[in-house]
This record gives structure tokens, C-alpha cells and sequence, in this order.
């Protein structure tokens, strides 16, 4: 098999061709999309935290500039709220949008929200094991992490079920040459969401809450910090990066556990690994297996020249499983101690919700583990097409 992030067999099984790549074509063209692919771990952390690249060029030239086209007139609503967040945006404008924000997400406020988030898991995995079983996805680890980021920033409970489908449509720009239809569906969904920010910001700043919006809101009043566009663009990235990929390092990471049951048995008999179980498994099968970035000065990888205009694929999977940093790195091992791996990425975009994943990523298998001591897989689940986020559909189990 080759790389071929369009072949359902190949997102089912990536690692094998990662391996190939790693040992025989570390810094590879990939024809069908035009970029470089980058297998290694060492190469991926450099470049992550190289300022000759970037997230985006726009911020030191314009498409036509840099020899691209301009997206289609079609799209520009969904690029208006995107382009908007910190994580489209490349220094001064990503430092002075991340400042703004940054205090909400320090360990110790994140570690301020352990109670109400364990209170959360509890209910949602004692749910699952009172009913004998169910979709553990779409009953507890798509619930936690959404209901979470949705207090932190304000979102009535009445409209939180609009979160999740948002979000899965606006993630489906993100895949690999997506298709005009799930282009439009991104666009719409982007706009749908932007516009319902919109007007929860108004009545905020006009009415406000303890919550994040408001205090947004309130900064966005005040003058010159953040216009109207970069507060909704910043809500949309937190509401969607706040709970897309916590909810699919839940699912492949209980998937991982059932398929490596000694594993499980062993965080079973002592859930005092949780904490470096939670690394393993963020680790072990990382949803998020690609992330791409712009050359914006000529660059050498690996003994190969990129030039200045080109895009790069960070294989984040790939960098995951190199034996140059993790001994033995195909098997799981719940106890690993020594574990740098990439999943939340590195340098100026590192995830900012890093501290609030690991502590709902603990709470939930923490509340499973106890509250379903015997959960069993119900069927063998299915992946869903997508490979840049890469999770299952569901995950049947009995308890
Ligand atoms: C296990 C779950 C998560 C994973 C694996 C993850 C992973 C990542 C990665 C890899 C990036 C960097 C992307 C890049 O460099 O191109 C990132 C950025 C980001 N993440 Fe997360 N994330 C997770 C959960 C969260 C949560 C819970 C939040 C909460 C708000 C969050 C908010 C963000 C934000 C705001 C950024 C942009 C940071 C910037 O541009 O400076 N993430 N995340």
C-alpha cells in the first residue's frame, strides 16, 4: 500500500506505509496534492517551530504574490470567520489574539474546572453503564468535552446540539482536495455559526455572564484589542478545536485499549497510569494525523530543497510512531514514561487547550473505568472517511 489518504484501507492502517516513508522516504512530493510529506519525528518538531513557514502567507503576501489563486468568491464567508481565528493567523496579530485568551487555559485554571468536569464524566459514563451499554462516541465522548467548552464560553443549553454538526462541516475544508459539495456545506456551516456568534456577543456585551463570550465581548467594546470578526473567528476556533479532537482521542483511544486488552486490564488493575495512559494513547493513534504548513523562505529538509511557495504535510501519526524517539513505538504501552509526542503539535500555534484535553481525557476514561469495570467492544467499529481527522463513527460497546 501507498500513501493515499483518499483510500478508506489506508486510514484504517496508516502505520505500515508511515514506517516505509520513515525508513526509505522521509521528505517525499506527493503529486496529487503538490506538497512535501514529512515522515519524521525530528523533522516534523523542527519544523513546527520554524518561523520560515507558516499557517498561513498572507501576513507577508498576497495570493497572487506568492503564485496561488485566490480562493473561489464562493468561499469567502467561511475564510472571513477562519482567517479571523489564532490559528490562521501568523505574529503580531496570533500573539496579541492568543494573549487574549491565554489566561483561560492556564493549568490552573483549567485544574479550577476538575470537579465540574469529573461531576460531568460521572454522569455521562454511570448513564452508559445503567443502559447496559450504547455508543460510548456518541454518549460520552462527544457530550463531555462539548457541554465543557460550551459552559466555559457561554453557549445556552438549548442550542449546544448546533455545536457538533457546525463543527464536523466546517472540518470538512480541512480534508484533502475536499469536494465542491462539502465545500459549500464548510461555507455554510462556517457562516451559520459565525452569524449565531454574532448575535450571542451583541446580547452579551449588552447583558453579560461570567463566561468567555462576555468578557470577549467586553475587550471587543473597549476599543482597538480585537475587532467584531476576530471575537467570532476566536469563539467559532475555541467552540471547534475545543472539543473535535478530545472527542475522537476518546474513541480511538478506547478502540486502542480493546485492541491491546493486557493494556486495559493492566490501567484496569491500577488507573494510577491514567495519566501517562492519556499521553500513550494521544500518542499511540492521534486523530489528528496531518497538519500542513506554507515555505515561506526557501528551505533544506532532510538533504532536500523545498522552495518558498510550496506547502508541507506534517505527518503527526507518523512522527508518533518513530523509533528514534519511542522504543518499540507500535506497541501500546500505558506506563510509557518518557513520551514527547506530537499530538497537540509545537512552537507558537502548540494547542492552547492542551491542559483542558488532558484533564477531560482523564476524567472520562478515569469515570469509564470505574463506572463500566467491564465494558466490552460490542462490534468492530468503522472509521469515518476522513483522514486529516481521523475518528470513528461510533463505538458500539456493552457494559
Ligand atoms: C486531545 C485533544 C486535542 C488535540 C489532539 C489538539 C491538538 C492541537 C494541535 C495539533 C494544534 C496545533 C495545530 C497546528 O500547529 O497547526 C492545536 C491548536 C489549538 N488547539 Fe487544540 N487540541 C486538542 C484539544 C483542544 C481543546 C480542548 C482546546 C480548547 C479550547 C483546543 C484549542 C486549540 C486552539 C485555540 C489552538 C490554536 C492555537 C494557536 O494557534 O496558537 N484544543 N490543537
Amino acid at each position: 500500500m501507498q500513501f493515499d489518504p483518499w483510500n478508506p484501507e489506508f486510514v484504517a492502517h496508516p502505520y505500515d506505509v508511515y514506517r516505509e516513508l520513515r525508513d526509505n522516504a522521509p521528505v517525499s512530493f506527493f503529486e496529487p496534492t503538490g506538497q512535501w510529506l514529512i515522515a519524521r519525528h525530528a523533522d516534523v518538531n523542527a519544523l513546527l517551530r520554524d518561523r520560515r513557514l507558516g499557517r498561513s502567507y498572507l501576513h507577508v503576501a498576497s495570493h497572487e504574490a506568492f503564485g496561488r489563486e485566490p480562493e473561489p468568491e464562493f468561499q469567502e464567508p467561511f475564510w472571513r470567520v477562519i482567517r479571523a481565528g489564532m490559528l490562521d493567523v501568523e505574529p503580531p496579530v496570533h500573539t496579541r489574539l492568543r494573549r487574549l485568551v491565554s489566561k483561560a487555559f492556564t493549568p490552573r485554571m483549567v485544574e479550577s474546572l476538575r470537579p465540574r468536569v469529573r461531576k460531568i464524566a460521572t454522569e455521562l459514563a454511570e448513564g452508559l453503564a445503567e443502559r447496559g451499554g450504547g455508543d460510548l462516541l456518541a454518549e460520552v465522548a462527544e457530550p463531555l468535552p462539548v457541554t465543557v467548552i460550551a459552559e466555559m464560553l457561554g453557549v445556552p443549553e438549548a442550542d449546544r446540539h448546533l455545536l457538533r454538526p457546525w463543527s464536523a462541516d466546517i472540518c470538512g475544508m480541512y480534508e484533502l482536495n475536499p469536494s465542491l459539495d462539502v465545500q459549500h456545506t464548510a461555507v455554510r456551516a462556517a457562516s451559520e455559526f459565525g452569524d449565531y456568534l454574532r448575535e450571542l456577543a451583541r446580547a452579551r456585551r449588552d447583558q453579560p455572564g461570567d463566561d468567555l463570550i462576555s468578557a470577549l465581548a467586553q475587550v471587543a467594546d473597549e476599543g482597538d484589542r480585537l475587532t467584531e470578526d476576530e471575537l467570532i473567528g476566536t469563539c467559532v476556533l475555541l467552540l471547534n478545536a475545543g472539543h473535535e479532537a478530545t472527542v475522537n482521542v476518546t474513541g480511538n483511544g478506547w478502540w486502542s485499549l480493546f485492541r491491546n486488552p493486557a493494556e486495559l486490564d493492566r490501567l484496569r488493575a491500577d488507573p494510577g497510569l491514567l495519566p501517562t495512559a492519556v499521553e500513550e494513547l494521544l500518542r499511540w493513534d492521534t486523530p489528528l494525523q496531518m497538519f500542513e504548513r506554507w515555505v515561506l523562505e526557501d528551505i533544506e529538509v532532510g538533504g532536500v530543497t523545498i522552495p518558498k511557495g510550496v506547502e508541507i504535510a506534517l505527518l503527526f501519526g507518523s512522527a508518533n510512531r518513530d523509533p528514534e524517539v519511542f522504543p518499540d513505538p507500535d506497541r501500546l504501552d500505558v506506563g510509557r514514561a518518557d513520551n514527547p509526542h506530537i499530538s497537540f503539535g509545537a512552537g507558537i500555534h502548540f494547542c492552547l487547550g492542551a491542559p483542558l484535553a488532558r484533564v477531560e481525557l482523564a476524567e472520562s476514561f478515569g469515570a469509564l473505568l470505574k463506572a463500566a469495570p467491564a465494558m466490552e467492544l460490542a462490534e468492530e467499529p468503522v472509521w469515518k472517511p476522513g483522514y486529516i481527522i481521523r475518528g470513528l463513527e461510533s463505538l458500539k460497546v456493552t457494559v
